[in-house]
């Protein structure tokens, strides 16, 4: 399903934006102006403000942040070589700022591509900085004919800010002689190319299939400038992320809840499916339900705010990972295991 997600300047992780943010999005790029130093760049373009936030926001990430500060840094010295006449030569006056994500899912690959989107945005590379989240179903048709005017629509969709391409590697079918998914890559790559002052694409999914893919696409691979690695979350981060996420909903842990929370977190790790930082938010979804459930049974009782915003730790114990045999190769319910 396309997805159209805006980088919300001032707001964190990946909430659905409201209407009203959208338009704030559009906050005024900076052009190629006077500044003479990296400071007055940073200044002018407010992209200090939105490298600060990510850092704040997110946890851990060590070496993708620096990786994006690295970029960043890129392109503010590229502005001030543009005001002292040190354009590249001609017919290469945009940098390749096409950029492959590889990581395991819920790693953050989404959550910073929209960071970035915005980043690109005030450093005036992209007109609108809005981001928009596809997959192989969004590119490629059915039928003969069907997929150069789906790819281009959502081209048309992207212009002026970034394309996140998800599980890129499904456009590629070497088993399939007809794949339309070609056809789809075939555009993408005419327009990487001609339209990269005016689109950034950013192709998203595992390490060891995205290797393949580019193995077999050598023209894709050579037109993507970054490749940046998201870690998997270490236990603790991933405490850090669920506290930081009952935080932002107006929730937090009880007595007791944290420990559970890591508890549970050590089991569900090794079960099949973990998504990190999303299985974090599916389980923390869990937890507010079992809570509510636990609250509404006491009719009587006045409940305080307290009640209402704290997770005990019987919220996370009632969830099915501490029932279910840790049997490595046995997935009895997979998908939402927890
Ligand atoms: N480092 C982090 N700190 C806080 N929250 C995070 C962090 N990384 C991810 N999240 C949250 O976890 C959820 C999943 O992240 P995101 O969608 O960016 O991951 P992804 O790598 O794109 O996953 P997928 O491959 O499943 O699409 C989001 O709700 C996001 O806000
Ligand atoms: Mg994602």
């Amino acid at each position: 399903m396309t997805q159209l997600l805006y980088a919300i300047p001032g707001s964190s992780l990946a909430q659905p934006p409201a209407p009203s943010s959208v338009a704030s999005a559009a906050a005024p790029a900076t052009q190629p102006g006077a500044a003479r130093t990296v400071g007055e760049v940073l200044r002018e373009s407010q992209v200090e403000a939105v490298l600060a936030e990510l850092d704040a926001d997110l946890v851990g990430l060590v070496p993708v942040k620096q990786r994006i500060r690295d970029i960043a840094a890129l392109l503010v010295i590229d502005r001030l070589r543009l005001a002292h006449g040190l354009q590249p030569a001609a017919g290469k006056a945009a940098p390749s700022l096409h950029m492959c994500f590889t990581g395991n899912p819920g790693t953050g690959k989404t959550t910073v591509a929209m960071r970035m989107a915005q980043i690109l945005h005030r450093l005036g590379y992209v007109r609108k900085g809005h981001l928009v989240a596809v997959t192989r179903d969004d590119l490629v048709g059915q039928y003969i004919g069907h997929t150069a005017p789906k790819t281009k629509e959502v081209l048309k969709k992207a212009m002026g800010g970034v394309l996140f391409v998800d599980e890129a590697y499904y456009l590629y079918r070497p088993e399939n002689e007809r794949d339309y998914g070609q056809e789809a890559i075939e555009i993408l790559l005419q327009v990487m190319e001609n339209q990269r002052d005016d689109l950034v694409v950013i192709l998203a999914g595992y390490k060891d299939r995205m290797d393949t893919f580019f193995q077999s696409n050598p023209g894709m691979s050579s037109r993507i400038a970054h490749h940046i690695d998201f870690p998997d979350y270490a236990p603790a981060e991933l405490a850090t992320i669920a506290e930081r996420m009952l935080h932002s909903m107006n929730y937090g842990f009880g007595p007791g809840a944290r420990e559970a929370f890591d508890d549970y977190l050590s089991r569900r790790i090794r079960q099949p499916h973990f998504a990190n930082a999303r299985s974090v938010r599916n389980a923390l979804d869990r937890a507010r339900l079992r809570q509510a459930s636990r609250l509404f049974a006491d009719r009587d009782r006045e409940l305080t705010a307290e009640d209402l915003s704290t997770i005990a730790p019987q919220d996370i114990l009632a969830s099915r990972v501490f029932t279910t045999t840790a049997a490595p190769a046995a997935p009895a319910a997979p998908a939402a295991a927890g």
